[in-house]
């Protein structure tokens, strides 16, 4: 028997403003812009995601709810599967999503959920390029990750097979 133990590493930023790079602040901003977007009347509870391409270029996406719920689609996977209909050579290299507070938590975001992540694990895989993250939460504390193997170690992948 053997044990294998995991790590990973994330960064916190008390504010968008602590981070030094001016795109990745835009980044972040833009994902809390985006939230205006969503349309979340049923969980009341609006998410905005960003990305920044390779060609420079920063798009948008966010929750979109239905009546029928499981049909609703978060802000990260509108925002990637648009990139690649817009874009479909462009590879992401960072990915910014910012959710509004529960109360209570207002220092606690919302991290990607497990089908985001796999969605976002297959770009990285798709692309060989890995993923910055950043999650932002209500009071604009930010957490950052360079990969997201950090937070969806052992990914699904047809590499594998
Ligand atoms: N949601 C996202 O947009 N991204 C996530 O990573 C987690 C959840 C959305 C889905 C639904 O519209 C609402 O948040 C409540 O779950």
């Amino acid at each position: 028997m053997k044990e294998i133990k995991l790590e990973a590493t994330l960064f916190t930023y008390n504010s968008i403003n602590e981070l030094q790079d001016l795109v990745e602040r835009d980044l972040c901003f833009a994902s809390i812009n985006a939230r205006q977007d969503a349309y979340a009347d049923y969980s009341r509870f609006s998410v905005g995601a960003s990305l920044l391409l390779d060609n420079n270029e920063i798009l948008t996406g966010s929750n979109q709810e239905n009546a029928v719920y499981p049909l609703g689609l978060c802000a990260e996977r509108v925002g990637i599967f648009s990139a690649n209909t817009q874009y479909p050579d462009s590879k992401i290299l960072k990915l910014a999503v910012s959710t509004s507070a529960k109360e209570g938590d207002n220092d606690y975001p919302a991290f990607p959920c497990g089908s985001c992540r796999q969605v976002i694990s297959e770009q990285e895989v798709r692309f060989s390029q890995d993923i910055k993250v950043f999650v932002i939460a209500a009071n604009q504390r930010v957490f950052v990750m360079n990969s997201i193997k950090d937070i969806l170690p052992f990914t699904f992948t047809k590499f594998l097979l």
